[in-house]
């Protein structure tokens, strides 16, 4: 397979830092803003109709605005929780550049064609008619469970190559929140577990482990991701399938290195991708 995958997750690198090494806190703490920009759009636009360019056009800086991101079609609770949630990432992305210089917004493809390029990949096939997100409220959280979840895996495995304490403090704080939205998404999701996803007659369950599979193995480190129902053999203690949230086999949160994110994002299993690109640059097209 020769696809997109995720890589409208990432579509970054900065002109200042063009070779991503990752072997300081500053690197460390840049990269993960990236994801915070995108969460930031997706859960705007999604949630209110509008982006930061008008919820915080000052930590834009400048950079292009998200390309096909859309107001989607939620129920009362949702969108209030999603609300909450994109006010959180403006929040996250005003800690980072408290923190360190950071970057102007990337340019971002959140469009519904994206988005379907990313579950025909899980799914290995064309899903027909293709994904989209914003269409209704159990494709938008779908669309969701891919987004937090890696943010998450890329704070646990940042943590312990960070030297200082202010970096370890940041990062934990980040870590918190953004695990808090992935385990709200996945119960609003697995309360829906057994819905089947129209028009394609697919559960919801099969949905969440497809995306968790492709990330398996676009991270190329064994598992590190799991859908809303396991084997009993993975499941908390080896003794139950429900698996709202995902862990090793003490039940910790998998951590992934910037590596494995990287090769993720960019869905071809190759993290040199990212080096050696001069400025922000919407990859997408060039992957697919
Ligand atoms: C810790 O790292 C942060 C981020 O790189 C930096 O801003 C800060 O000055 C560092 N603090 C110390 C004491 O080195
Ligand atoms: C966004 O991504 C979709 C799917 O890959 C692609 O068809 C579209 O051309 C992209 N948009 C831009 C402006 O590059």
């Amino acid at each position: 397979m020769n696809i997109a995958f995720l890589s409208f997750l990432l579509l970054l690198v900065t002109a200042s830092n063009a070779s991503i090494t990752m072997n300081n806190d500053k690197d460390l703490l840049e990269f993960p803003l990236n994801l915070e920009f995108l969460e930031a759009e997706f859960f705007l636009y999604g949630a209110l109709g509008r982006g930061l360019d008008s919820a915080a056009p000052e930590l834009t800086e400048g950079g292009p605005p998200p390309v096909g991101a859309r107001l989607a079609k939620l129920g009362f609770l949702v969108r209030d929780i999603i609300i909450q949630f994109a006010y959180q990432e403006v929040g996250h992305l005003r800690a980072i550049k408290h923190t360190v210089r950071g970057f102007p917004r990337p340019l971002l493809n959140v469009s519904k064609e994206a988005f379907a390029e990313v579950m025909n990949s899980a799914f290995g096939r064309s899903l027909h008619p293709p994904f989209d997100p914003y269409a209704n409220e159990i494709n938008y959280l779908l669309a969701s469970y891919v987004i937090p979840y890696v943010g998450l895996t890329g704070y646990v495995g940042a943590n312990p190559l960070l030297q200082n304490s202010t970096s370890k403090a940041l990062v934990a704080g980040l870590l918190g929140v953004e695990s808090g939205q992935d385990a709200v998404i996945r119960t609003l999701l697995y309360e829906r577990r057994q819905v089947p996803v129209a028009p394609y007659g697919v559960s919801v369950v099969e949905f969440t482990n497809r995306i968790s599979e492709l990330r398996n193995k676009l991270g190329k480190k064994g598992l590190k991701d799991e859908g809303l129902i396991v084997p009993k053999s993975l499941g908390a203690e080896g003794r139950i399938e429900g698996n709202v949230l995902a862990g090793d086999k003490f039940s910790l949160a998998y951590g992934r290195s910037p590596k494995e994110v990287l090769r993720i994002v960019y869905g071809d299993g190759d993290e040199h991708r990212v080096r050696n690109l001069g400025d922000l640059i919407m990859l997408n097209n060039r992957i697919a």
